[in-house]
């Protein structure tokens, strides 16, 4: 890593937004002058501004019960109404909110007018189901229209949605299910993925079956959205067809106000322990820099930009950039159901060019993968109607952001890399793109109204040009309220570490450069981001030595050239399998187990089997030693070890 951090300092480059770009931008340097200025009066200005309140607030920020904010407390509020019926009251219900393509062809143009309309009979699905004010819905979708509706229809009639990507497995959804105690669960019978239906209700039936020893069963009806025409079970009194309860459905539903502070979502995300948190967002805050991020990051003008934003609805970049802080701010925007690669290497492009996509919003592991395949392949699509990029996820390399400036961005369009987590709800550090001169490599600078240092273990400030740890030190309108079910939990992971400053720690570590901009270096904590996406040492751990072959494991993120970093596991296999099996059975076996307990992106790349692990004098794996074996570096310092050996005959057995 920190030759790589090294050689990310290196990069000097300037790109400054051309005249013609800087001259439309929503985003000026003065939003930096109101914000400096009064960051709360700031921050109620964007709230009154960019949303509708049924009862407007007078109160912006309660921190008098630290880390339990309250943002707009006596204000109310409907996010459905504010992603909806608001644009067709102002005369744009004509206008298209989702340019929908399946991964097979099929095409969906659904107008403000018509999503509202749909919105509104999903509200009354929910509420005849007796679905309201703060339950939870359980949401295991393709990435289809149905996903927002289902999303938008929970927060019409108050209920929380919990939204579980359609490629974790039926033991991940059904500990999603249980620890939120959902009462419904919207699925499909399956969606398309490279160029066949992946089904998705299986795992449900699985997720909600042979529960006698669990919690009490909490799910009352499953609805089923009809797009994969595959075969499917049925649980007659429990199943219900989406397109049946819709059109039995009233066409008319109100909008009802809820309070700023109401529950809107909970989103699940892997942490340093076994077991994924559940993130609590609420509506007036998060919806206020969903929308403010929207417009002066990603600056999306609603009247004339396609925006698309490539993220799947199962992570937050699907709630805050495909669903709410769009939607909310009435623009228009491409949703695409399947890999990039289906039917060809080039689908993303010619989307691109089939809809005059204006902005996209991607990950640096697509892009590096777009990088190897190379450019000759979206040269063959008409591009011009990019005017900006956006990148998320984890950092991306300078390298990865010239080409994707060069060759997406057609040499000009400006980069913005946008430094956020599912628990900051929304962008935190990124550039505004007619503002600042990109870099490449850093996510440069805060938001206007957002307050983030680098500090050392202690607290303090760490100068320019130093590693630290990144830090949020005063709280933001989209921070997450708690973890579902556990203060305690929330407390100790986020607010313990620099209690006595009252910070919050990101678990990323960061340097800032000789101009105070702030360049990411990676997770501190045993958390991997493979291909952009969360996924927890231990929580891998845990499923491999649930299987009854493993004795011990321990689990690393490894560099990897597209994904970011990569799953490797070092496992003991008890003796008794050892002779039965081959290693590369018991590989196989055990990648394949990971994969049906926590989802297919948990998969280890690398599964070495081992007769020993590196721990210190108290019992701790030395992740690091490890780390170094799996990247195929020499192995730093061993002095710490029980047994000093040890490493070496790690490393005999990995070759
Ligand atoms: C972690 C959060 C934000 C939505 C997608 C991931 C890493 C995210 C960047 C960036 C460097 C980044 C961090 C962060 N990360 N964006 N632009 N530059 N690192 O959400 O699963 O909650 O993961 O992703 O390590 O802590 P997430």
């Amino acid at each position: 890593m920190s030759s790589q951090i090294d050689h990310l300092l290196d990069e000097g480059r300037r790109f400054a937004p051309s005249p013609a770009f800087a001259a439309q931008a929503n985003g000026t340097s003065d939003l930096y002058k109101r914000a400096a200025a009064d960051r709360e009066e700031f921050w109620a200005d964007q709230a009154r501004d960019l949303l509708h309140w049924h009862t407007p607030f007078t109160q912006t920020l309660d921190w008098s019960n630290p880390p339990f904010a309250k943002w707009f407390d006596d204000g109310q509020l409907s996010v459905a109404y504010n992603c909806l019926d608001r644009h067709v009251e102002a005369g744009n219900g004509d206008r298209v909110a989702i340019l929908f393509e399946g991964e097979s062809g099929d095409e969906r143009r659904i107008t403000y007018a018509e999503l509202t309309a749909e919105v509104k009979k999903a509200a009354n699905m929910l509420e005849s189901l007796g679905i309201g004010h703060g339950d939870r819905v359980a949401i295991y979708l393709p990435m289809i229209p149905e996903a927002a509706i289902a999303m938008l229809a929970c927060a019409r009639v108050g209920a929380i949605h919990s939204v579980v990507f359609g490629g974790f497995s039926a033991d991940s959804l059904r500990s999603r299910v249980d620890d939120a105690a959902a009462r419904l669960v919207i699925t499909a019978d399956g969606g398309y993925r490279k160029g066949r239906v992946s089904p998705l209700k299986p795992a449900v039936d699985m997720a909600l079956a042979d529960r006698g020893t669990g919690p009490q069963e909490t799910v009352e009806h499953v609805v089923v959205v009809k797009r994969g025409g595959n075969d499917i079970d049925w649980t007659e009194g429990r199943d219900l067809w989406w397109h049946d309860m819709l059109e039995q459905a009233d066409a008319e539903h109100e909008a009802q106000p809820f309070p700023a502070e109401n529950p809107l979502y909970i989103l699940y995300t892997s942490g340093t322990t076994g077991k994924p948190k559940g993130v609590v967002h609420t509506s007036g805050g998060y919806l206020t820099q969903a929308v403010f991020t929207n417009k002066y990051v990603l600056d999306i003008h609603p009247d004339s930009d396609v925006f698309w934003c490539t993220a799947d609805i199962g992570w937050v970049t699907g709630h805050t950039y495909v669903v709410y802080g769009p939607l909310a701010l009435g623009a228009t925007q491409v949703m695409y159901e399947g890999t990039p690669d289906t039917p060809h290497p080039g689908r993303w492009w010619e989307l691109i060019q089939k809809y005059g996509v204006s902005i996209l919003y991607t990950a640096p592991t697509a892009i590096r993968s777009f990088m190897k395949q190379g450019r000759q392949i979206p040269q063959q699509f008409d591009l011009s109607s990019i005017r900006l990029l956006g990148s998320v996820g984890e950092p991306i390399n300078p390298e990865a952001w010239i080409w994707y400036r060069d060759i997406i961005g057609g040499g000009e369009a400006p980069i913005v890399d946008t430094w956020w987590q599912t628990e900051t709800g929304a962008a935190m550090i990124a550039a505004l793109p007619g503002v600042t001169d990109a870099k490449p490599g850093a996510a440069q600078v805060p938001l206007p109204g957002i307050s983030v240092d680098v500090v050392d273990e202690t607290g303090h400030q760490v100068p320019n040009g130093k590693g630290g740890l990144l830090v949020l030190t005063e709280p933001w309108p989209a921070m997450l309220r708690g973890v579902w079910g556990d203060p305690e939990r929330f407390k100790e992971t986020y607010w313990e570490k620099f209690a006595d400053q009252g910070y919050y720690f990101a678990g990323d570590g960061a340097r800032k450069d000789e101009d105070s901009e702030i360049w990411l270096l990676g997770r501190v904590d045993d958390v991997m981001n493979v291909s952009g996406h969360r996924l927890s040492t231990t929580e891998i751990e845990s499923a491999l030595v649930a299987h009854e072959s493993t004795a011990e494991a321990a689990v690393v993120g490894a560099k990897d050239d597209t994904t970011g970093e990569a799953v490797v596991a070092f496992v003991i296999i008890k003796e008794s399998y050892l002779s039965a099996h081959s290693p590369e059975g018991l590989a196989g076996t055990l990648r394949q187990w990971v994969s049906q307990q926590i989802g297919a992106i948990a998969r280890p790349r690398d599964i070495y089997i081992v007769s020993e692990l590196p721990k210190t004098r108290s019992g701790k794996i030395m992740r690091r030693l490890l780390r170094d074996v799996a990247d195929g570096r020499e192995v730093g310092d061993t002095t710490t070890l029980a047994d000093t050996a040890v490493m070496s005959i790690i490393s005999a057995q990995v070759k």
